[in-house]
């Protein structure tokens, strides 16, 4: 997958621009506040329908301004297409694909897929549980749509549910209602929980690979689920906590609760990680969730690297862009990179524009 050019009109503190990107590795760098990180924002926007930074739409209109638009031209194989997203103040956000209106964001998953490495990702290793789950939900549902359906059918479920508890404890619904969404929402929690099982069992793999990759003396464990309640257990854990659900208005119980935890050098990562180790480890879980997509679409998503160097010491920094280097090299193709930061020595230092056969430079003032 390639992005070959980004026209941005009104998003962020961009004003008109337009950029052209290398197949293999663009670097753009420029002063904090430029709007490097915007740019990949808008990348991120045409492949998955929403920003990395915010929920809010609008945030992404430049202030003062009544609109943005976003557009860019991608390519997978002799497949070519032209995504552009609008949002405007009045009407809300809106997508075309090749010149067709969309009617959701739907359309667009796992179409051109990137991975984003951003500060603000950090919440994947730093936060709690929930940041941890979205990385998950997104990486699986950009690789299989029957992820994403199911993952869409149990959220329904799971709301409707929780709607009922609230009408129960108001005395607003008989307790009888529960019974039907406790059903359907045990079959399709029951199908979420192995499929999630069943991919993050595959990406430890990949994660293991890429870690050795990066140093086979570095030790970076994933723990999940061992195995997937039977139907018959998961109906006795919600029948158990009905009461204390319905006190809650909400459901204890499920794949919506689950958490993954990260250990670094026998640790739990988020109590105890320096900020160098939360960087590294972000890293590696985004290469190999570029190795994932791989392996499960058959095509290499490109890889958005914003603030690569930040936090990482020179030897660190040098050991990832040769682990980015020997990634490129294996695949045959070019691996489309985007890099970006605020001091151009890094990329001298680092060496990530040694060997390089297709590069380009921007350089963004404020
Ligand atoms: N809706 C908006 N309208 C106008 N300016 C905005 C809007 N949203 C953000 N900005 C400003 O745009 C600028 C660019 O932000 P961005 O995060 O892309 O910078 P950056 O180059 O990534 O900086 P850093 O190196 O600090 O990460 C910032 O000064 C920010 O305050
Ligand atoms: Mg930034």
């Amino acid at each position: 997958m390639a992005i070959h050019s980004l026209i941005l009109d009104s998003f962020r503190n961009h004003t008109q621009r337009e950029f052209s990107f290398s197949r293999g590795l663009t670097v753009i760098w420029g002063e904090n506040g430029s709007g490097k990180t915007a740019i990949l924002e808008a990348i991120h926007t045409l492949s998955f329908g929403k920003s990395f930074r915010t929920h809010k739409q609008k945030e992404l209109i430049r202030n003062g301004d009544e609109s943005m638009v976003a557009r860019g031209q991608f390519s997978i194989g002799t497949q070519e297409d032209v995504i552009a997203a609008q949002v405007t103040k009045s009407a809300g956000q809106k997508f075309k694909l090749n010149g067709k209106i969309l009617t959701g964001r739907k359309e667009l998953i796992g179409r051109n897929n990137v991975v984003v490495l951003s500060p603000e990702e950090q919440l994947v290793t730093k936060g709690g549980p929930i940041e941890r789950r979205q990385f998950f939900d997104k990486m699986f549902s950009v690789s299989s749509m029957e992820y994403v359906e199911i993952l869409q059918k149990y959220s329904r479920i799971l709301k409707q549910r929780n709607a009922a508890l609230v009408a129960v404890k108001e005395n607003r619904a008989p307790l009888e209602e529960l019974k039907s969404w406790d059903n359907q929402l045990v079959v399709a929690g029951s199908k979420l929980w192995d499929l999630r099982l069943g991919f993050i069992t595959e990406f430890k793999q990949n994660l293991i690979s890429m870690s050795n990759r990066y140093d086979p003396n570095i030790q970076f464990e994933l723990f999940y689920l061992e195995t997937v309640p039977t139907e018959e257990n998961y109906k006795n854990k919600i029948k158990t906590s009905l009461k204390k659900d319905i006190a809650l208005g909400r459901t204890s119980v499920g794949p919506h609760r689950d958490d993954v935890s990260l250990r670094w050098d026998n640790r739990d990562l988020r109590s105890f990680g320096s900020q160098g180790e939360h960087k590294l480890s972000l890293v590696l879980l985004k290469l190999a969730e570029m190795s994932f997509i791989r392996e499960k679409t058959g095509i290499h998503p490109t890889l958005l690297l914003d603030d690569l160097f930040a936090k990482l010491d020179l030897e660190r920094s040098k050991k990832i862009v040769s682990l980015l280097q020997g990634l490129e090299s294996e695949s045959g193709d070019p691996v489309q990179t985007i890099v970006t930061t605020t001091d151009i020595l890094n990329v001298e230092n680092s060496g990530l524009l040694s060997g390089v056969k297709e590069s380009k430079t921007y350089h963004l003032e404020r």
